[in-house]
């Protein structure tokens, strides 16, 4: 089922069972004060029926005109009174005699409590009102007994209560119009964020549009379309990687086999031939380098690869990448100098110390193939983190290159693999430091590494 219908559902069925506990608990309330508020009458209407009859000479019971006597003292319609003297003597009544003596009797079984008892025809409210015996008074000790049949009470019950159940359908009617309008209004973005998914589904994430929303409906569907951008750019990269991988390893596989079949058929002979296994061995080579590069970097990617992280004192640090380097600097007539900014000998950074040593000679190594004469290796330390800064004095990163330098197979002039330095950010990152390049206003290359300092 839709959401919206659920949730319409959920709140018809919450306001229907709201009216019906209701209506339970106020149907009998109702009553009692109806019945309350009655008797509160009856006794009102007995003192004043017993004011004006005493003033008046009495009139025996048999004698009365119901509709006369109603006249003089305003009774209400439905009220029943009967006035008797000691021993049930009515000599008072808006009834028929037998009819008076019936309802003496009533008042005799009547529940204090409730005010309510039995009679032949139905069920009464029954007030009881009796006037002491008083000095100079011709009648003593009077009791006036006045009733109202319960049914009156109950029918009017029934229209208090009636007239209620409308006033509360119409309110709830109009809570639930309401309601739909704001669900409409919540679920509506649901829908359209549950399309944008769909396009995520189907791998179509330069497609997906952001919704507007407020709320945490908004911020998912911010979510979605942040996630649906970094899903393309990897997905982009996946394809260029691929692309790229299958270029790099098919250039080496088309040369060894051209070399291969031309010695087994026959082509090259003699000194040909020999080149032509230098070829493949070199080839066999660098393919060997490629793959193993790959390898390396799926498993820093894909943190398979375990780094363990420790206290690596920065100047020892520098001065092995140093001494790696020297003899292909000293092969090349490069000098690698060293002016390091960290003035205090106990410094060190977090990393796993043989990682961001291969990270380091991948950058060096590169720069050994750049520099014209010196190539500088520098750290400073900051309050958190410490910079590792490798300059060299060639011509300097390739502008066209500088944004794309740390993915892979990204290589300029004179590059081999292109895998070096998206190894080396791959180990700065998980170290979590930086790696950001530039070219010097001098023309060299800079590559600043910041990782974070221990304490
Ligand atoms: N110091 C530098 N000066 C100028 N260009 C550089 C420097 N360092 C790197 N580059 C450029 O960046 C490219 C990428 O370097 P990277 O180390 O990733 O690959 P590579 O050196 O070509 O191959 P390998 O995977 O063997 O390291 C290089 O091919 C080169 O064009
Ligand atoms: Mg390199």
């Amino acid at each position: 089922m839709k959401l919206i219908y659920r949730l319409h559902l959920s709140f018809g069925l919450l306001l229907i069972f709201i009216l019906a506990v209701t209506a339970t608990l106020i149907y009998p309330l109702l009553l009692d004060t109806l019945v309350e508020n009655q008797r509160k009458d009856l006794r009102e209407q007995a003192s004043r029926l017993m004011t004006s009859t005493l003033a008046t000479p009495l009139i025996p019971a048999k004698k009365t005109e119901p509709a006369q006597l109603q006249k003089a003292i305003p009774l209400a319609p439905t009220t029943q009174a009967v006035l008797a003297a000691p021993g049930d003597k009515v000599f008072f009544s808006t009834l028929t005699e037998e009819k008076a003596k019936e309802l003496l009797d009533i008042a005799k079984q009547v529940n204090p409590q409730t005010g309510i008892s039995q009679g032949k025809d139905g069920k009464y409210i029954v007030e009881k009102f009796t006037l002491p015996p008083q000095s100079g008074q011709p009648m003593s000790a009077i009791t006036a007994v006045m009733a109202t049949p319960l049914s009156e009470v109950k029918s009017m019950q029934l229209a208090l209560f009636q007239r209620m159940m409308i006033i509360l359908s119409i309110g709830g009617i109009m809570a639930f119009l309401l309601s739909m309008v704001i669900t409409r209004r919540i679920v509506k973005p649901l829908t359209e964020l549950r399309k944008e998914l769909k396009k995520v589904e189907n791998r179509n994430f330069n497609e997906v549009r952001l919704i507007r929303s407020g709320g945490e409906i908004g911020e998912v569907a911010s979510s979605v379309y942040q996630l649906a951008g970094e899903l393309d750019k990897y997905q982009l990269s996946q394809k260029q990687f691929f692309q790229n991988a299958s270029h790099e390893l098919k250039t080496p596989l088309m040369s060894i086999q051209g070399y291969a079949e031309g010695i087994k058929d026959g082509i090259f002979t003699g000194e040909r031939a020999d080149k032509g296994l230098d070829v493949i061995v070199n080839e066999c080579e660098r393919l060997k380098k490629i793959v193993t590069e790959m390898i390396l970097l799926a498993k820093l990617e894909s943190e398979d690869v375990i780094f363990n992280m420790d206290k690596v004192p920065i100047q020892n640090l520098i001065n092995e990448v140093i001494e790696r380097i020297n003899p292909l600097a000293f092969k090349k007539g490069l000098t690698i100098e060293s002016n390091c900014k960290v003035s205090e000998k106990n410094i060190y950074i977090v990393a796993d110390r043989e990682k961001i040593l291969q990270a380091l000679i991948n950058i060096t190594g590169n720069a050994t193939r750049y520099a014209k004469k010196t190539i500088s290796i520098n750290a400073a330390a900051g309050d958190h983190t410490i910079d590792i800064e490798i300059t060299d004095d060639g011509e300097g990163i390739p502008k066209q290159l500088l944004p794309f330098l740390f993915q892979r197979f990204t290589k300029g002039k004179g590059g081999e693999t292109g895998l070096g330095l998206a190894i080396s950010r791959a180990i700065v990152e998980r170290c979590r430091g930086q790696i950001t390049a530039a070219n010097l206003p001098s023309g060299g290359a800079a590559f600043i590494l910041r990782i974070p300092r221990s304490r």
